[in-house]
């Protein structure tokens, strides 16, 4: 037993989202565009774990014709190593596997062993690398793509 809830993002999460983004990410959205990520809910699943009541980390995915996109994930800092992005991913994957998507892609950095760990533990492998493409520290990303099973039994 976690104790951790996961429940859609709203706006009233903005203000702790935006704590994650700027201590959690080298080149943090504006407020603005983490706002119209939560807005555009056509497209995008923004999704929040909390811990009685409170917000500890946050997931937001990003659809398309050609399946589901990882657009950020993070953790409230001191909050790390608890099993709240392993939550989080496991309430997403219950989701597309009940929406029927088929596919998901996403970039990391090279660098960045614990998210890429968390990513192969979801059946993620790297197909390409696209150079310098975080702007603040030059550093090159890593595409990876998993294939969703269609029924978790299959995972
Ligand atoms: C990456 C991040 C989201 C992981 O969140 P977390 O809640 O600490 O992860 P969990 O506790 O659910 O761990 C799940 C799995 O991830 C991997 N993992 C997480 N942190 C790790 C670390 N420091 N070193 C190695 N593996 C790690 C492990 O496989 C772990 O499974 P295990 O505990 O059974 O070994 C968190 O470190 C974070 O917010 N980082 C900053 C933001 C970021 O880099 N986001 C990813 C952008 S692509």
């Amino acid at each position: 037993m976690t104790g951790f809830e996961v429940r859609l993002a709203e706006r009233r999460d903005l203000e702790v989202l935006m704590e994650i983004e700027k201590t959690q990410f080298p080149e943090p959205w504006t407020t603005g565009m983490m706002l119209d990520e939560l807005e555009r809910t056509d497209t995008r699943r923004y999704t929040v774990c909390t811990e009685e009541g409170v917000v500890v980390g946050y997931l937001g995915v990003m659809f398309s014709d050609e399946g589901m996109h990882i657009n950020t994930i993070g953790v409230v800092p001191g909050h790390e190593r608890r099993g709240i992005a392993r939550t989080l991913m496991d309430d997403c994957w219950d989701h597309l596997v009940a929406r029927g998507v088929r596919q998901a892609t996403l970039e990391v950095a090279v660098s960045n062993a614990a998210a890429i760990a968390l990513y192969y533990s979801y059946g993620f492998a790297p197909v390409g690398i696209r150079k310098n493409y975080y702007e603040a520290t030059k550093e090159d990303a890593l595409v990876l793509v998993a294939e969703i099973p269609s029924t978790l039994a299959e995972a």
